[in-house]
């Protein structure tokens, strides 16, 4: 059993079609309309399409001038790129301990590490759960900081009745299969700003300014302006095509995850030795993230066995401060936030899709149970 699948059928199939007849394929009318209906759902101004969720965070620490110098606090349980857009910039990655108990990040930790450096907070909503965005919007007003919401995860995930990833000022989404929507690699940028939205357009787009190429009727050989340095992160329409159907799909998909969530909870409820992840009204269940009482060997021979039994599973995510890059570059000791390194070391993501059956979801309960009792 795969740990997740995405869903299509025949909306992305014929959306898809309908691209490559018209011969537009790269960002154009349907990467418009993606970017319309997405942020029509997450009650946001501004939704700009990019490749990935990186690519929305590098753009995100861009559009927000982070330089050589500057802090920017991250969670220290959380994937490798949630810091990595810290570094893009040539800023430098400021790590904070994790609340086990909602693997995101631990406010009290957060305020610790404010310095007078610091100028930004990624505030990552990890496996769908929001962050305690009251306390980092606090903080971050109180120091006047920027905050980048990395909502890789967190498609339609909310905070106490509002939506992520226009709570701070900008949101980084992905689309990667692994989340709740696909379009094989994508991202989303969210801001309510009209002035990061256009810097970020600009920088997607090699740094354009101006009217786009050719949009002048009259001088249909005009060409774009360029003042500012960018790249080319623009979504194709192709992709666009399949994100406008899986929007479709989105509330669907949501509640699906939910159910299969839930009913995890309730069935592993009785198991000793299984911690199930905490739950709120807004969690989206991107991940099912269970935690085993013990170390990193017990948690590796349960995950064996489960493999042993053809069920896919993952550790949850990193200790980004165990990582290489960062353990060598700022030296930083391995047991320095021990609540993300237990995390790293003792978390087991189940499989979760569409279309899970109850058999398929009580043979997941049952190995599993199993594996931690043996
Ligand atoms: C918290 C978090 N941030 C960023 C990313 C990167 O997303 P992408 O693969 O779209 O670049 C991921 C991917 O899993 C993630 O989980």
């Amino acid at each position: 059993m795969n740990i997740t699948e995405p869903l299509f059928d025949d909306a992305e199939i014929e959306l898809v079609r309908r691209c490559l007849q018209s011969k537009w394929v790269t960002q154009g009318p349907l990467t418009a309309e993606f970017e319309r209906s997405f942020a029509a759902r997450h009650d946001v101004r501004h939704a700009l399409a990019t490749t990935s969720c990186t690519a929305a965070l590098h753009l995100a620490a861009i559009a927000l001038r982070l330089q050589p110098g500057d802090e920017v606090i991250v969670p220290a349980f959380t994937w490798v790129t949630s810091a990595h857009c810290a570094e893009y910039v040539g800023a430098r990655p400021v790590f904070a301990d994790i609340d086990l108990s909602t693997f995101n990040i631990d406010p009290n930790r957060l305020a610790e590490a404010i310095t007078p450096r610091t100028r930004a907070i990624v505030a990552v909503h990890l496996f769908g759960k929001a962050a305690p965005m009251d306390e980092i919007t606090a903080l971050a007003r109180q120091h006047r900081l920027s905050v980048i919401e990395d909502a890789a995860c967190a498609v339609g995930t909310r905070y106490r009745g509002r939506l992520v990833g226009a709570i701070g000022d900008v949101g980084c989404f992905s689309l990667h299969p692994r989340k709740v929507i696909t379009t094989g690699e994508g991202g989303m940028v969210t801001t309510n700003s009209a002035a990061l939205a256009a810097l970020i357009k600009s920088v997607r787009n090699h740094g354009s300014t101006g009217p786009a190429a050719g949009a002048d009727p009259t001088r249909p050989y005009s060409m774009s302006t360029f003042d500012n340095l960018g790249f080319n992160l623009r979504l194709s329409d192709i992709q666009s095509a399949v994100g406008i159907a899986q929007m479709a799909k989105l509330n669907g998909l949501l509640d699906e995850r939910r159910r299969i969530a839930l009913s995890y909870t309730a069935l592993l409820g009785s198991h000793r030795g299984i911690i199930c992840p905490l739950d709120d009204e807004g969690h989206t269940y991107q991940s099912y993230v269970t935690r085993v009482e013990g170390g990193r060997e017990l948690r590796n021979r349960v995950m064996d066995r489960l493999a042993a039994a053809e069920i896919q599973t993952r550790p949850g995510t990193h200790a980004v401060h165990r990582l290489g890059y960062y353990a060598n570059k700022y030296s930083i000791p391995a047991d320095r936030f021990p609540n993300a390194a237990l995390a790293e070391d003792t978390t087991i993501t189940l499989p979760i899709f569409p279309g899970m059956t109850e058999q398929q979801q009580a043979a997941v309960v049952e190995a599993l149970g199993t594996a931690v009792r043996s």
